[in-house]
């Protein structure tokens, strides 16, 4: 029988890694100038830290992977703001963290959804959560962590989009309008819209089966239902957005397809002809209500997560390249009855930071140099016998072709002086 991976999973294979690891790197580096730490939570939790009251997301109510073991019911993360808010309130960082907390996270992510190009079932995000401080200015702050990562990857067909959902008295209104639209189109709207009726209106606004419809595109806008709070709110996440060199279109239907949200949402889309339907490279927003619901105090969040498979695809389709795998530096040969000291040599020059591999099985030399050429190893030292005995060892430039002899002892010193003399 022939193993594969599932339907919506799939390996990240020798040749990408070190890609994934670049681009990894550079978003640690980013996260640094911003000044938000690395924060690691398990990948199960509890099923109540994402299945909260009445959510009518189809995150939660239809993709989620969630089993029973004994008496507990576990969720394997369809996403990673919840679980960073449960540790912010288990480890009461609210008393003993300066505020904002500001945490980030990179690890997979799993929703049983339908898989197609840039939608797994298993995927990996990169996300930010900045706790503590109600601010336009902190949502702004956190669109531009966002956008400037995407910049430095070298993203040009990128657009924000963004909008309010506006406070909660604003969002009640809101509801009330769309209840009293939607109640005469319930016969045109699917299933799952029918429901959303009942328990979130505002989700109808999402669906990707009513989208079109014109019951759907002559909704009420929320900006109409805005109180002046919320309006002026928005104006200064905008303006800040404006001195930051921020371009933005507002887009009055995106609500986002999570239930936390309240005041700003943003996506970032791509419009780079291999991203397909699946563009949304980044979305996000602020949320009131989470540190509360997990039983902290009042305190509201901002954050994003980035889909990394999703800008992997872009930054091959039109970013920087991301550098290849360094080349060997050296590579050991052997003869039979040597790789012991093969072994020996490369452990040495491994300690002092050179990049190598040693033969370790019995080979012909034929073969070795074979490995040589297709590891593109820039020095190579031959362990035989004669070499052994005589702690007489020959270091060769595979690109000049000069020889260099040298002891085991000084084979260090020596390749240091080769290498520091291609530096000048
Ligand atoms: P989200 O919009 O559900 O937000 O996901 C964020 C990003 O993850 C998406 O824009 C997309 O790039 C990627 N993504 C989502 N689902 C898949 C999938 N099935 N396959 C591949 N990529 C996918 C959140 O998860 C929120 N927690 C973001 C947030 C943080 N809001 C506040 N803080």
């Amino acid at each position: 029988m022939a193993y594969q991976t599932m339907r919506g999973f799939y390996d990240i294979l020798p040749d990408k890694t070190e890609a994934w690891l670049q681009m990894e790197s550079l978003i640690r580096t980013m996260c640094t100038l911003y000044d938000y730490a690395e924060i690691r939570t398990p990948i199960v939790e509890d099923t109540k830290v994402f299945k909260r009251e009445n959510d009518s997301s189809d995150m939660v109510n239809k993709e989620m992977y969630s089993f029973t073991m004994g008496k507990d019911n576990y969720t394997l993360r369809p996403e990673g703001t919840a679980g960073v808010i449960r540790s912010f309130v288990e480890h009461k960082f609210y008393g003993s963290m300066e505020l904002p907390a500001k945490l980030y996270y990179i690890g997979p992510m799993f929703r049983h959804e339908r898989p197609q190009k840039g939608r797994q079932r298993q995927f990996n995000q990169f996300g930010v959560e900045n706790i503590g401080l109600m601010s336009p200015l902190a949502d702004a702050e956190c669109i531009a962590l966002g956008y400037s990562i995407l910049k430095a990857f070298g993203l040009k067909s990128i657009k924000v989009l963004i909008n309010t959902l506006g406070d909660d008295e604003s969002r009640a209104n809101y509801r009330a309008a769309l209840k009293e639209h939607f109640a005469a189109h319930l016969d045109d709207l699917c299933e799952d819209c029918r429901r959303r009726y009942e328990q979130n209106p505002l989700r109808i606004l999402d669906c990707k089966v009513d989208h079109e419809k014109a019951c759907v595109q002559e909704a009420p806008k929320l900006l109409d239902y805005l109180n002046e709070d919320s309006r002026q709110y928005f104006e200064q996440v905008l303006k800040m957005l404006e001195t930051l060199g921020i371009p933005y279109e507002i887009d009055d239907k995106l609500v986002r397809g999570l239930d936390y949200y309240t005041h700003t949402v943003f996506e970032v889309v791509s419009l780079h002809e291999d991203s397909g339907s699946q563009s949304t490279i980044f979305g996000g927003g602020r949320y009131d209500h989470l540190v509360e619901y997990f039983g902290g105090p009042s305190l509201s969040g901002v954050g994003f997560a980035i889909g990394l498979e999703r800008l992997m695809m872009l930054i091959e389709a039109e970013g920087h390249p991301l550098s290849e795998e360094k080349s060997l530096d050296v590579y050991v040969m052997s003869l039979q009855g040597c790789q012991a000291k093969a072994l020996e040599l490369a452990t040495i020059l491994r300690s002092h930071g050179y990049k190598c591999e040693a033969n370790l099985q019995p080979r012909s030399m034929k073969s070795q140099f074979k490995t040589v050429d297709r590891k593109k190893a820039r020095y190579m030292i031959v362990a035989g016998e004669d070499e052994i005995a005589n702690n007489s060892y020959t270091i060769k430039d595979l690109t000049t072709k000069q020889e260099y002899p040298t002891t085991m002892e000084e084979m260090v010193t020596v390749l240091d002086g080769l290498i520091e003399g291609e530096e000048i």
